[in-house]
Order: structure tokens, then sequence, then C-alpha cells
């Protein structure tokens, strides 16, 4: 029996795009969509509810279904994570641990996403490298610091096959924003379209690094595919593609759609100036021959466009 594949977070941001991405691949029959909350009524595929901090029913899901890779995407971003950080430890960690332990006995290849968090103000912050400086200042960074150190613990200790990048702030159309810092380069195409203005949370001159989700979806996938003797990395890859102004991005809207975007910064700032501006992620480049397709223009005509299918917009 063909071993299958189980994601976790499945309805959230990235799995929003990473599920349908491997159904395509794989056959739907063999991808498990693991959500909590909110599940669409639309999906097509195999779907599980359950409580990620329950580790029981976690390992019987794994245990159900025969598993033989899992994608851990369940997580709470950086801004959602500061107002209630217990809850956001409880959530980001303790699913990790039981899809490790889990991954011993069995087998499993893991894929997990740590992020630009993991990084903190006193890291450089321009091209920052692979291997640098760590002490990050939210608790969601907190948590994809030490998800780094328990995946490159199980690798070292337990031989398991697990692999991750650090994403930047990931644009994206199909889920919506979600209580990440980096979800300003996201409500912005939602509002602007929607109402024509958008309230921004951060300076204008606030630069990140990002990338758009078609991008971050082919990464992971090639990643996951990537010869395992190539990988010189085992807690989390440097990954980039682009990065702007929160005002460099408001003028590229503007090429296209009217969008009056006036600053407010709040408690997102901070975390926003306690992270990097750009990534080298050269070793990413180098190891398993990632290369990014869409540039600044690319991603906002073509966040636009489907936007505008979405909410009708002609
Ligand atoms: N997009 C995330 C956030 O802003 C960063 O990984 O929280």
């Amino acid at each position: 029996m063909t071993k299958k594949i189980l994601v976790t977070g499945a309805f959230g941001q990235i799995g929003s795009e990473l599920v349908p991405a491997l159904q395509k691949s794989y056959g739907k029959h063999n991808v498990i969509a693991v959500g909590h909350k909110h599940i669409p009524e639309d999906f097509d595929g195999i779907v599980e509810s359950v409580e990620i901090t329950d580790n029981k029913a976690v390992t019987s899901i794994l245990k159900k279904h025969n598993i033989g890779t899992v994608y851990h995407l369940v997580s709470l971003l950086s801004a959602k994570g500061e107002i209630d950080p217990t809850l956001t430890w409880n959530i980001n960690m303790n699913g990790l641990k039981t899809v490790l332990d889990y991954a011993v006995e069995n087998k499993l290849k893991v894929f997990w996403p740590s992020s630009i968090a993991a990084f903190g103000p006193t890291t450089p912050r321009v091209r920052t490298p692979q291997k640098t400086v760590l002490e990050p200042t939210t608790m969601y960074g907190v948590t994809k610091l030490a998800g780094e150190n328990l995946v490159h613990y199980y690798h070292l200790k337990y031989g398991v096959d697990v692999r991750s990048v650090r994403y930047p702030g990931l644009i994206s159309w199909k889920a919506p924003p979600g209580g990440g810092t980096t979800d300003f380069a996201v409500a912005i195409f939602y509002d602007g379209l929607t109402k024509g203005a958008y309230e921004c949370f951060v300076r204008p001159d606030t630069k990140l690094p990002m990338m758009y989700m078609d991008d971050g979806i082919r990464a992971t996938i090639e990643l996951m595919e990537a010869d395992p003797k190539k990988l010189t990395i085992r807690n989390s890859y440097n990954l980039a593609a682009i990065s702007f102004m929160a005002e460099e991005l408001a003028k590229e809207i503007n090429k296209h759609i009217k969008v009056k975007v006036t600053y407010k910064p709040d408690f997102h700032q901070k975390i926003a100036d306690s992270w990097p501006q750009s990534i080298d992620d050269s070793v990413a480049r180098r190891d398993w021959g990632w290369k990014h397709e869409f540039t600044l223009p690319k991603m906002t005509l073509t966040m636009i466009n489907n936007l505008k299918i979405k909410f009708g917009v002609v």
C-alpha cells in the first residue's frame, strides 16, 4: 500500500495552496488534510479534524492513514502570538514533538516551516546569512527557533529526514490575512480592491523579505523532493525572493488600481523592526537549486487579477 501524505494546518495560509498542489502531484486519495475549526465546505479531498495539542488524537490519525510524509504546518503567527503567548507555545510546539516522535518509530519524512521570525533585533538585517545570531523577541519567533533546534536534534539523534525553510512573508490571495506581521502586504490588496483604501499598521519605509505563494509552494515541494545527500542544512534553510518597503508596494499597486494608503504604525512595527530586511539564501540555491520566479511587479499583477475574480470586481 502506498504511504500517504498528511498536512496539518491544511486550511491555513500555506496549507490552502499546498494541499491542492500535493493532490495534483500525488493524487487526491493520497493526501490527508488535517484542520481544526474552519474546514471549508467545498473542500474536495480526505479531511480529518483534530486538536493539534491532543497528542493521542494526532498519533491515531497518523496511524489510521498509513502516513509516510507529514507537512506539519499548523502554527499561530507572530502578531496573534503576542496576544496569547502560552497558547502559541502549545500550538506551535506540542504537535511538532508528537509528529517527530511518530516519525522516529515509523521512518516518516517531515516538512516543518520556520520563518524569518526566528531572527531578532541582534541579527544582521541586510542579506542575513544562513548561520547567524538567532535571538527572536516574539513568542512566534521563539517557537520557530525552538522548532528548528528540535528538528535538527531529531535528525542528528534519530536520523529523521526532516526538512525546513525559513519562509519570508508569504503573499497570497486564497486565504485571507491571518495574524502575521507581514500580512500588511496581503491586506493592502484585500482592502485596496474592496474599499479602495488601506490603513497600514507599519511605517511606509518598513522593508521586509517577501515571497509570492506560488514560489513558496514550489520551494517546499522542491526541497522535499531533493536528494537528501545534497542537503547540508537540517535546522532550516534561509529562503528568499523579493524585498520591498510598504510604500514601494503601495506604489506598485497604484499602477493598476487606485488605493489610498495611510500609515498608522502600531505594535506590529516593533515586530517588523526586529526582523531582517533581506535574506541571503545562497545555501538553498546551491544545495537544491532554489530559484524564485515572482518579482514585485509580477506578484502584484497576479494578486490583483486573482482577487478581482474572487471579489467579482470588474
Ligand atoms: N508571515 C509571518 C508573520 O508575519 C512570518 O513568518 O507572522
